[in-house]
């Protein structure tokens, strides 16, 4: 079994690549200090992310960095990695990063990069996770903090919460239902990072 973090202020590097909702919701939670982190960079693959802008807003470095700019993904990954190490940053929070981590980010950080998934996995992983759900006829979807691994939101499940699917949902109104559980359980998910609790034993996510 091993753990994955000691208990103290987490570094926090979030990548997105669009609206920034998540990061919001975790720079409001460490705010209100219910999560004890400091966000210290904000990378996006896209140059006109909003999330961009909110970094920028609340004053935390950020950065755009272009896949398109380097030959192949592990240049790409690997400029990344160089701003993480320049930062010192504890943990990797994806929040809607649309990319797939590759190798060079996987090795460098392993068991240190998490996502949150708008599903309750392993069902309906990929794009469109609502959409799914819907198409499926699931009564209850949700949404999933969970590691990273090699895999297309596969990795061990850290926490998860269930919201009703309605008849008459449409994947935007579930997206929205989905959303609220997601910033709180996302903070939630990385205060116990930050205090230390959360140990891997095989793919099981073990809380103490
Ligand atoms: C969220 O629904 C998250 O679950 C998924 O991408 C979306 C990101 O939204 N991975 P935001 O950019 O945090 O608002």
């Amino acid at each position: 079994m091993i753990r994955i973090t000691k208990p103290g202020r987490l570094r926090l590097a979030v990548l997105a690549s669009g609206r920034g909702s998540n990061f919001e919701a975790i720079c409001q939670a460490i705010e209100e200090e219910r999560l004890n982190a400091e966000i210290v960079l904000v990378i996006s693959d896209k140059k006109n992310a909003p999330v961009l802008n909110k970094a920028q807003t609340r004053k935390i470095d950020f950065f755009h960095i272009a896949p398109e700019d380097y030959p192949d993904k592990a240049a790409y990954e690997q400029e990344i990695i160089k701003r993480l190490k320049e930062y010192d940053i504890t943990l990797v929070v994806l929040a809607g990063y649309m990319r797939l981590i590759g190798k060079e980010l996987l090795k460098a950080y392993q068991w240190k990069i998490i996502n949150i998934h708008p599903a309750l996995l392993p069902s309906f992983p990929g794009l469109n996770a609502q959409q799914q759900a819907i198409d499926y006829g699931v009564k209850f979807s949700g949404c999933t903090v969970h590691f990273v691994d090699d895999g297309v939101d596969s990795g061990p499940i850290i926490m998860q919460r269930v919201v009703p699917v309605l008849p008459e949902d449409s994947a935007e109104a579930l997206a929205e239902r989905i959303l609220i559980e997601e910033h709180q359980v996302y903070a939630e998910a990385l205060q116990l990072l930050a205090k230390g609790q959360i140990y891997l034993d095989g793919r099981r996510v073990i809380i103490k």
